[in-house]
């Protein structure tokens, strides 16, 4: 894979460079709720400006029809670059039409354009060749070299990730670089005892990783609305807890295998239960009561791990070489809730062990909740980009960039 430092120095100044960034950032109408994406472009878009390029940032952000749509706009990103950058970020209010054109003709050497939404076009995720191709095309058009930036992406086939980077000569970003450094360190290299923390509210998302870890890890801990599959399968009762009843002969199975190959396989011993889902825009007091993991009420579902289970996690994780972390242990954006997965965070900067936070939600979970970043050993701005490496998948993102 071509660095950016080896594209730097074969010239780029007044080259058009087309960075696929992630700054798919949480929102809160316009005002971004968390930056860790964009701060993490930074370097590299910084680096190609330096060097006299023409940088056109280009990403997506949620899950647009393919059409535009206000909600999903990439303008808060623009400002919030530029502030980052200390510079002006232009930016296009479309992505290959007349805007992204005359934009990207004004961008001077050293400077910076940002693209809307690319999935304000439909060829960006189509799942016809032809269609993604023909979009890719046009943005090929906007650009002389092409640098893969968006790691949280590369899982993505899509025409910016996939399809752009075989029209133009490409390297990989320092964030991508970065990336696949650290999740190497998970994979090849891993020092032991390796535990691997999961959460999150579906266990079908993480089907694919489970098995993979269970030839892998030492020690897989689950929480957050996943957990409660796992309860129900070992024949709890979990009352009306998040449930994936269809999936429950596989974690079955998981249990088994996980049993025959000496994988330690920890589960919530106690839980915060409530009648009802908190109000995340109010934050009211949500009044949990604190029951056993076999004994949740018929009317009550479970919406944190408890005391006992933070105290049994934290032990668990006290004596690891190698941690692994994704998903919340419950619904941390209420503070009633935010305790499991404030205790899974301090465990983690307790334990001498190499921490990687993977993804999206526990990455802005680590930071709304105040732990300082920079004290764990890496945190990921891939979810799915991140579990999918970690299952062994082949990345289109990557694999784009390899030849
Ligand atoms: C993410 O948030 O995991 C990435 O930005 C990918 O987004 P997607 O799941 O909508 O493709």
């Amino acid at each position: 894979m071509k660095t950016i430092d080896e594209l730097i120095q074969g010239g780029v100044e007044g080259q058009r460079v087309f960075v696929r960034a992630d700054l798919n950032v949480p929102l809160d109408g316009t005002a971004i709720t968390d930056d860790g994406r964009i701060r993490a472009v930074v370097p590299t878009v910084s680096a190609l400006a330096e060097a006299g390029a023409k940088v056109i940032v280009a990403s997506h952000l949620g899950r647009p029809k393919g059409a535009p749509d206000p909600r999903f706009s990439l303008a808060p990103a623009a400002a919030r670059l530029g502030e980052l950058l200390g510079k002006n970020v232009s930016f296009a209010t479309d992505t290959v039409g007349d805007s992204a054109k005359a934009t990207v003709a004004a961008t001077a050497n050293g400077e910076v354009t940002l693209l809307e939404n690319l999935r304000f076009n439909a060829g960006e995720t189509s799942k016809d060749d032809a269609e993604r191709g023909a979009f890719a095309d046009r943005l090929a058009e906007l650009a002389d070299l092409y640098v893969g930036d968006g790691f949280g992406a590369v899982h993505r086939k899509h025409a910016s990730v996939f399809d752009l980077p075989a029209r133009l000569p490409h390297a990989a970003g320092y964030l991508i670089a970065t990336e696949v450094g650290v999740l190497k360190k998970l994979t090849a290299e891993v020092e032991r005892p390796y535990a691997v923390v999961l959460g999150g509210a579906k266990v079908s998302d993480k089907l694919g990783v489970i098995e993979h870890l269970l030839e892998k890890a030492d020690r897989i801990l689950i929480g957050g609305g996943m957990a409660y599959t796992f309860l129900k399968a070992k024949g709890y009762e979990v009352g009306i807890s998040l449930l994936q009843e269809d999936q429950i002969p596989k974690v079955q199975g998981y249990l088994k295998r996980a049993e025959e190959r000496g994988v330690e396989f920890v589960l919530p011993v106690d839980v915060l239960v409530a009648g009802e889902f908190p109000d995340l825009e109010t934050k009211a007091p949500a009044h949990p009561t604190t029951v056993a993991a076999d004994a949740i009420p018929a009317d009550q579902e479970g919406l944190d791990i408890g005391p006992e289970t933070r105290k049994l996690y934290a032990s668990k994780l006290a004596d690891t070489a190698t941690v692994f972390w994704n998903g919340p242990m419950g619904v941390f954006e209420h503070p009633d809730y935010a305790e499991g997965t404030k205790a899974v965070a301090q465990a983690l900067l307790d334990s001498p062990a190499f921490t990687v936070v993977g993804g999206g939600d526990s990455a802005a979970a680590v930071r709304l909740l105040g732990f300082d970043e920079n004290a764990f050993g890496h945190i990921s701005t891939g979810g799915g980009a991140s579990l999918e490496y970690l299952e062994g998948k082949t990345l289109p993102g990557l694999a784009a960039l390899e030849d």
